[in-house]
């Protein structure tokens, strides 16, 4: 494999032209240790979060939001299993992603997970607009964290995100620059289309 020299660029090869925010998202793992969001900036991408649709606009969507350097991203991070450890320290935010099942007292919102993962999507486009890359996550220990914030009631952590600003790429891990250099591929569109009438 070829080590890339670049993260900047790791647009998806599209098979039809996308939106360009859409087509430069990616999951990167290199971020600069030193960077810092602004909150204005963490509002806007939290703001497109809470605008996200929902079933019966129930707005399932939680979210714990912790800057680098606090209390709770340490929380969130000791929670991370696996390579996720080695690499999301150096975000600049990490966040947990909860969804709040709560419909009715003895009924559960089955879209609560669904309409997390829409509001998330959202969160992590808006993100890149503004120049901010992102990466989720599931290999992280969801009861761990569920005691840690007092989460309760039908409220579950589904996935963590991270925020963050790239690093040089001069600067990362040999394990990190192996990761980031694998080829980003999808199947093609017409393995996805059950039907297409
Ligand atoms: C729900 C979810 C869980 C994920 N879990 C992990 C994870 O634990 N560790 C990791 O490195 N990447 C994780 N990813 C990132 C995916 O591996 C990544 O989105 C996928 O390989 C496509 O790459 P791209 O986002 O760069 O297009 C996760 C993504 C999602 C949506």
């Amino acid at each position: 494999m070829t080590l890339i020299t670049d993260t900047v660029n790791r647009s998806a090869d599209t098979e039809a032209p996308l939106l360009v925010t859409l087509a430069e998202r990616w999951s990167p793992r290199g971020y600069d240790a030193n960077a810092v969001i602004d909150d204005s900036t963490l509002t806007t991408v939290l703001e497109a979060a809470r605008w996200a649709p929902s079933a019966a606009n129930m707005q399932p969507a939680r979210f714990i939001v912790t800057r680098r350097g606090s209390a709770g991203f340490t929380t969130i991070h000791d929670s991370l299993t696996g390579f996720n450890k080695a690499w999301a320290d150096s975000a600049s935010v990490l966040i947990a992603n909860v969804a709040d099942a709560t419909m009715k007292p003895d009924q559960d919102n089955p879209w609560a997970s669904y309409d997390l993962g829409q509001a998330v999507a959202h969160l992590s486009i808006q993100a890149q607009h503004e120049g901010i890359h992102t990466h989720q996550m599931g290999g992280f220990d969801a009861a761990a964290l569920a005691t840690a914030f007092g989460l309760g009631g039908k409220q579950v952590v589904v996935s963590v995100i991270a925020l963050g600003m790239l690093a040089d790429v001069a600067t990362l891990s040999p394990e990190v620059l192996e990761r980031e250099s694998t080829p980003r591929t999808r199947k093609p569109l017409g393995e996805l289309l059950l039907a297409n009438d």
